[in-house]
C-alpha cells in the first residue's frame, strides 16, 4: 500500500500494480504544508479521495478519517465515513485508535463500510504522545498496543496499520490476528507494508523518517528539470519550432487579420488594454 493524494499519482501507482492506495491525512503535512495532520478537514479528505478514486482503476482506495470526524459520536462517525464513500469514491475508511474507537468500527462495518484500523503511533494524538516517537517499547505500552489491535479486529476491521512499534511487537500482533497487518516502521513480519509515496520517491524532504526507504530522488530530478526549463526560456531555446503553432498561409503584413477592429482613440505611446 502507498499513500496517494491526487489522480495522476494514483494512476501511476495503479499502473505499477499497487494493491491499495491510502488517501492519508498525511496530506496535511506533505501537500498542505502543516506541521501536523490535525488541521485536515473532512471536506479536504473528500476532495483528495475523489481525485485518487478518479485515477485508480484497480487498486483498493481507502480514505483516512481526519481528526474529530469519528471521536464525537457513533452516528456522526457513520455520516462522515459515508461522505468519504459517497462523495469521495473511497471503498473503505481508516481510523486511528484501538479499544476507544471499537464501537464506531463495529457500527461502520454493520452499515457496510469496510474499516482499516491504525494502532501504535497514531499521528492525530501527537500532543498526547508528546511528539512523533516510536511507541510500544515498554512492556506496558506494548500490551496496550496488542490489546488495541485485538479490539479493532474484534470490532470487524478488515486490516490494521501498525505504525512505529518494535518489530517484535508487530510480529506478535501479526502472528495472533487473523486480519492482515500493514506496517510502517514496524518491521518485516507484517503481512503488508505502507509508505507515503512522497517519502518513498524522495519528493518530501522536510524530514525523512528513519523507517523510510527512498526508491527514487524525484525531488532532485524536479529541481534539475525546473532549472533546465528556466535556462531554456531565458536563452530563447524554448519554445522551439516543434512546440509552436504556425499558420497555414502566412499573413501579409498590410492585411488586417479578419474580425480585428482598429483600436479607436488610441493615445500615442500607450497600448490599448486587453
Ligand atoms: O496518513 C497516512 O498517510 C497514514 C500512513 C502513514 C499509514 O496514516
Amino acid at each position: 500500500m502507498l499513500a496517494a493524494y491526487d489522480a495522476t499519482m494514483a494512476r501511476l501507482l495503479d499502473r505499477a500494480g499497487i494493491d491499495a492506495l491510502l488517501v492519508g491525512d498525511s496530506l496535511g503535512t506533505v501537500i498542505l504544508g502543516y506541521d501536523t495532520t490535525l488541521p485536515v478537514t473532512l471536506d479536504v479528505m473528500i476532495h483528495h479521495s475523489r481525485a485518487v478514486s478518479n485515477g485508480a482503476k484497480r487498486a483498493l482506495v481507502i480514505a483516512d478519517m481526519p481528526f474529530l470526524t469519528y471521536q464525537v459520536s457513533v452516528s456522526e462517525t457513520v455520516r462522515n465515513a459515508g461522505r468519504l464513500i459517497q462523495e469521495g469514491g473511497a471503498a473503505a475508511v481508516k481510523l486511528e485508535g484501538g479499544a476507544a474507537v471499537a464501537d464506531s468500527v463495529r457500527r461502520l462495518v454493520d452499515v457496510g463500510i469496510p474499516v482499516m484500523g491504525h494502532v501504535g503511533l497514531t499521528p492525530q494524538s501527537v500532543h498526547r504522545l508528546g511528539g512523533y516517537r516510536a511507541v510500544g517499547k515498554t512492556p506496558r505500552e506494548a500490551s496496550e498496543i496488542i490489546e488495541d489491535a485485538r479490539a479493532v479486529e474484534r470490532a470487524g476491521a478488515f486490516a490494521v496499520v501498525l505504525e512505529s512499534i518494535p518489530d517484535a511487537v508487530a510480529a506478535a500482533i501479526t502472528a495472533e490476528l487473523k486480519i492482515p497487518t500493514i506496517g510502517i516502521g514496524a518491521g518485516p513480519a507484517c503481512d503488508g507494508q505502507v509508505l507515503v509515496s512522497y517519502d518513498a520517491f524522495g519528493l518530501f524532504d522536510v524530514f525523512v523518517p528513519r523507517f523510510v526507504k527512498q526508491y527514487a530522488r524525484l525531488g532532485e530530478a524536479m529541481v534539475n528539470a525546473a532549472k533546465e526549463y528556466i535556462a531554456d526560456v531565458q536563452q530563447g531555446k524554448f519554445p522551439g519550432g516543434e512546440h509552436s503553432v504556425s499558420m497555414e498561409q502566412p499573413v501579409k503584413k498590410e492585411q488586417p487579420v479578419k474580425n480585428e477592429q482598429p483600436v479607436k482613440n488610441e493615445q500615442p505611446g500607450k497600448k490599448a488594454a486587453g
